[in-house]
Formats: C-alpha cells, sequence, structure tokens
C-alpha cells in the first residue's frame, strides 16, 4: 500500500457530512483497505461552526476556502446543497485542481454541461454516485450499459413522497400525511422541492442524461405535484389492489425522450407497491439488457455517505 495519504476536504457536515465523518473515524482501515492506499479526512467547511454536531474529531472552519486552499486536500466532497454557494465552490475546487465528489442533485442536474467542462479542463474526476438513489449503484449501473438502447426507465426516487402516499392509504389526508413526513424527518419544513416533484426530476434526467450521453435538464420533466391527491383516491386504488406512487419515468421512444414525475397506479405487490419510506426502485427496460431493477435505501446519511465513499475511494484508486 502507498504510504502517502489522500486528502479529502468536506464542505457541508449535515445530515451526510457528518455520516461521512463518522464513518473516517470508525472504519478507515476498511477505506485505506479499498483505496489501496491511506485515504485521511482533513477538515470540513460548515455554516455555524459552533454547531454541537456528531461527527468524529474533523477540524471544522467557516471559511469554504480554507478547505479548497488547503494543498493537503486532493478530493472535495461537496455536502452542501442547493446551487449557491455549491456551484462556485464546485468551480473553484475544480479551479485549484481537486477532484469533486457531490451528493448535489440540483447543481448536478441544472449545470451538467458546465460541471463535466469545468472537471475536463481541470483533468480531474467529477462523481456523484449518491445524487440518485443514494446507496444503490444506479449511476455506476447505468454508466455500464452505454451499448445499449432503453425504452423506459421507471423510478420511485423520492422517498418522502413514498411516505406520504403510504400514510394516505390508511385514510389521512394530504395535509395530515405531509405533517408526519415532517415530523418523522422525512421531509423539511418547506416540502416544495418534494411533494411537487422537483427532487424526482432532478434525479430522473441525471439518470436520462448518463443514458443519452448528453445533458437533459430537469426543466423538460413534466412534473405533477402531489398535492392535487385526495385519501379516497388512494384508498379506492387500494380496494382495487393496486397503490399510488411518486413515480418518476422516462419514455425514450423513437424521437424525443418523453420524461414525467407525478401520482400514478402501480401494482400493490410491485416493488413499488411494497415501498412505504425511503426505498428506491429503479427498473430501465432496453433492448440487449431486457429489464434490469434496482432497489434499497435512496435517503439518510449513512445510506449517502456510502455512495459517497465509493466514490472517493475510486477516485483514491486511480490517481498516484
Ligand atoms: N439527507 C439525505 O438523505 C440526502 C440523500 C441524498 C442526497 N442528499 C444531498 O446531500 C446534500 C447535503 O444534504 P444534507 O441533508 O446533509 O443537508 P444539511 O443537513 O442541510 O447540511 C448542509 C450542510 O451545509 C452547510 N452549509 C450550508 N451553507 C454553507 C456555506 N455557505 N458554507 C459552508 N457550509 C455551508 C451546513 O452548515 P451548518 O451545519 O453549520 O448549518 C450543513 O453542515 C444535498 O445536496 C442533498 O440533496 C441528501
Amino acid at each position: 500500500m502507498s504510504a502517502k495519504p489522500l486528502g479529502v476536504g468536506l464542505l457541508g457536515l449535515g445530515t451526510v457530512g457528518s455520516a461521512v465523518a463518522r464513518a473516517f473515524a470508525e472504519r478507515s482501515r476498511r477505506i485505506d483497505a479499498a483505496a489501496g492506499r491511506p485515504v485521511k479526512l482533513v477538515s470540513a467547511a460548515v455554516r455555524d461552526p459552533h454547531k454541537p454536531r456528531e461527527a468524529g474529531d474533523v477540524p471544522v472552519t467557516a471559511d469554504p476556502h480554507a478547505v479548497l486552499d488547503d494543498p493537503e486536500v486532493a478530493i472535495v466532497v461537496e455536502v452542501i446543497g442547493g446551487t449557491d454557494p455549491a456551484r462556485d465552490l464546485v468551480f473553484a475546487a475544480f479551479d485549484g485542481g481537486k477532484h469533486v465528489v457531490t451528493a448535489n442533485k440540483e447543481l448536478v442536474a441544472k449545470e451538467w454541461n458546465a460541471v463535466h467542462e469545468a472537471a475536463r479542463i481541470a483533468r480531474r474526476e467529477l462523481r456523484f454516485e449518491a445524487a440518485v438513489a443514494a446507496a444503490v449503484p444506479v449511476i455506476a449501473g447505468m454508466r455500464g450499459l452505454g451499448a445499449v438502447r432503453p425504452r423506459i426507465l421507471r423510478g420511485l426516487l423520492n422517498g418522502t413522497t413514498t411516505y406520504i402516499c403510504s400514510r394516505m392509504e390508511t385514510g389521512r389526508s394530504f395535509d395530515e400525511a405531509l405533517a408526519e413526513a415532517i415530523a418523522a424527518g422525512y421531509a423539511e419544513a418547506d416540502p416544495t422541492n418534494d411533494v411537487d416533484g422537483h427532487d424526482a426530476a432532478y434525479k430522473l434526467a441525471i439518470l436520462v442524461s448518463i443514458l443519452e450521453g448528453r445533458h437533459f435538464h430537469p426543466d423538460n420533466v413534466r412534473r405533477t405535484s402531489l398535492r392535487g391527491v385526495s385519501a379516497s383516491e388512494m384508498t379506492n386504488a387500494a380496494a382495487r389492489g393496486a397503490r399510488i406512487r411518486y413515480l418518476a419515468v422516462a419514455d425514450f421512444g423513437e424521437r424525443a425522450t418523453k420524461a414525467r414525475v407525478g401520482p400514478e397506479e402501480v401494482p400493490a405487490g410491485s416493488l413499488e407497491g411494497q415501498a412505504t419510506g425511503p426505498t428506491n426502485v429503479i427498473t430501465l427496460e432496453a433492448d440487449l439488457a431486457a429489464r434490469l431493477v434496482w432497489s434499497g435505501p435512496g435517503a439518510g446519511g449513512d445510506a449517502t455517505a456510502s455512495a459517497i465513499l465509493g466514490d472517493v475511494i475510486a477516485i483514491a484508486r486511480r490517481s498516484s
């Protein structure tokens, strides 16, 4: 094993960043063995350095540029979220010659061309396995399908809406189910991103972009909000042996790809119908590969950290 440690800097130490830092504290031997060299968490940038957190003993700073400018840091892990300031920080990381690993679906989905171009010019890696379906290695899986012609991609890509649908099946109204989702920590206080389909649209746009090898903008995904579904529609579907789930669908067709996210009926016994929380399900129908299904935990700190660390290890294995 090479003795020279590869340094990692975190931008963000919230749900996901803290889980990454804990993993470095608790399983560094496993990470080093998988990487074939020592990998070291150097520092983390946050908004409020005085906030108590369970994140091992990683040094914390309020200045993200202290992480970006640190010569010990070779890989920047961006887990702030949103586009501002994450976008500028990711570009600054490439400008400084760092590799970037991000969980930021919004940034990757909207700025696909710009972030890939920045990585190409910097001759550094951009990896974002955590941006879709957290622990489920669906991005790596789809990258391995370059020769197939995709027909249909269907996915349950947002755990909050799955949870709300499953609560509404028991007779709760949308508002009651949403309040439960917020109390259980599934939904943010502002649930727009989840229930109006932005989050699922970002993830679907990323998967379509990978399968088509070019940018598919999330504005091209037709979004139908979950807010319009009534509890009686849910219970009526259940009476017919069906469930309503918030589906993401891409139909690759002969001409332009059509993509949509919104509530749709699925068989109660299907993987989608059985899901009640953060479990994601992604099904791809394609020529050559027939039908492929991925399923597993699509949210949560540890599940997302698993994907991020997989990306960090992949970069470490390729860096001399
Ligand atoms: N949570 C999940 O289950 C999940 C799953 C998959 C993907 N993701 C993605 O992972 C990313 C992070 O999500 P999260 O749930 O960990 O978010 P979070 O808990 O809100 O954490 C965000 C972190 O960013 C820090 N931050 C905010 N503004 C900053 C700034 N200007 N400079 C430096 N640090 C700043 C915050 O600092 P303070 O702690 O000081 O406030 C916090 O530590 C997002 O892109 C999200 O979409 C999340």
